[in-house]
């Protein structure tokens, strides 16, 4: 059979680092790749006890859904939100099946093909999928260690008309950056004069280190001033389970709605089941204090992660010691291609994702990413000094003229 895809799938390709990846899966391999939480903090005889309840409910618990989503969880997620600092009511969110989902939706209702979106680079692999998928045109903004450099942004959106902007302004997934408070201000207000639209994917602003600090959302930011500029996007998949691929959209009602009529299309709503069960665990179940425990248990990998790299004395390796989230974001010295450095790793036994792949401009080959919230602390050792053991191989095999001193 002669299966005449769409051009579009036609041009999304397999990529050669999940080829290599899958073959990670067995038992002896330590990963350090997926963005995976770690499995022994699942509230999981909470949330088998929130499945009872839902079941003791009788079968209309078990029907068909509003695409929306639950109204009683969007309710508890409207507080909660409201807690936070972002005023939104039930009827400006939508649940989606993971924020992926809400990102996925967010592309079918505003992308036609040849627009352009503005992405920070590095920026989160499966959102440049999916622009891609919906034929866009991905075009990196300059980024440093306190967000977007907003000259260029606004000179890009003056020259390529974006459709609108995508950012992780908080624990970025691969870099693990931070905005600062001020470009955050910036970001809003350069937007709104432009009359462009933010989309704020904020995963792991949950996960941070340091219980005090205070990251405002973009979104709450805007809404001082009375919103509208931002769509913000967060899961359950970090803070309670990913299998219940809970996730959420927020934002003017319009563009809910419409995000709604095209979830409607692509799965009518996500499991009631679950979000259900989701709802009694929120009302049962003190997630703000499992939160606390699952952030001093990261922190607490973090820094043993960062410990054992530290240990190592590489002058020419390095790496950001991040304020939350889950990952850290190494760069190697130049010409260190992490990719073939990803072969010899994965036959030592340890995996990570080499940083190419989240760049939608010039890639720098010499980066990759680690996870450190999955793996115990006895993996994350054995899998550090797995990874020194490759890094000395490759870097033996490879051309000595790519070595600083500090290798010979
Ligand atoms: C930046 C970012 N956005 C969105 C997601 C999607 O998460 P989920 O679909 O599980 O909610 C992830 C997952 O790792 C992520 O890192």
């Amino acid at each position: 059979m002669n299966y005449h895809l769409a051009a579009v799938a036609q041009n999304v390709k397999a990529s050669a680092v999940r080829e290599i990846l899958k073959l990670t899966q067995g038992d002896s391999i330590i990963s350090f790749a997926g963005g995976l939480p770690a499995e022994e903090l699942f509230p999981k005889e909470a949330l088998r006890q929130a499945f009872d309840r839902v079941f003791q409910q009788g079968n209309r618990a078990l029907q068909y859904g509003l695409t929306e989503g639950y109204t009683p969880l969007r309710e508890a997620i409207a507080a909660r939100m409201i807690q936070k600092g972002m005023p939104v009511s039930a009827h400006e969110i939508l649940l989606t099946t993971g924020s992926q989902q809400a990102i996925d939706l967010l592309a079918r209702v505003l992308i036609e093909p040849g627009d352009v979106i503005l992405v920070e680079d590095p920026t989160y692999l499966a959102a440049l999928q999916i622009f891609r998928y919906h034929s866009a045109i991905v075009e990196p903004v300059q980024t440093d260690d306190d967000g977007m450099d907003l000259a260029t942004l606004e000179q890009k959106i003056l020259d390529l008309q974006p459709k609108f902007i995508y950012v992780t302004p908080t624990f970025a997934n691969p870099t693990g950056r931070v905005w600062s408070v001020e470009r955050r201000q910036e970001l809003v207000a350069l937007c709104r004069r432009h009359d462009v639209l933010i989309v704020e994917d904020d995963p792991y602003g949950e996960i941070k280190f340091e219980p005090d600090m205070l990251y405002p959302s973009i979104f709450s930011l805007d809404a001082q001033d009375g919103g509208a500029t931002v769509v913000y996007t967060s899961t359950f998949s970090k803070t309670v389970v990913p299998a219940l691929r809970i996730g959420w959209a927020m934002g003017h009602a319009a563009m809910i709605s419409a995000m709604t009529r095209a979830k409607q299309a692509a799965d009518l709503h996500s499991s009631s089941l679950d979000q259900q069960a989701l709802y009694e665990l929120l009302t049962h179940f003190d997630l703000d204090l499992h939160i606390v425990a699952i952030r001093a248990e990261y922190k607490k990998r973090m820094l043993l992660m960062n410990d054992l790299l530290t240990q190592k004395q590489w002058n020419s390796v390095r790496w950001n010691k991040p304020a939350g989230g889950m990952f850290l974001w190494l760069t190697l010295p130049e010409g260190v291609v992490a990719e073939d450095l990803l072969s010899v790793a994965v036959k030592e036994g340890v995996a990570f994702v080499p940083g190419a792949e989240f760049y939608s401009g010039v890639p720098m080959k010499n980066t990759l990413r680690l996870n450190f919230s999955h793996s115990s602390p006895h993996a994350l050792e054995a899998g550090v000094e797995r990874f020194a053991r490759s890094l000395g191989r490759y870097l033996n095999e490879s051309d000595r003229h790519l070595l600083s001193p500090q290798w010979q």
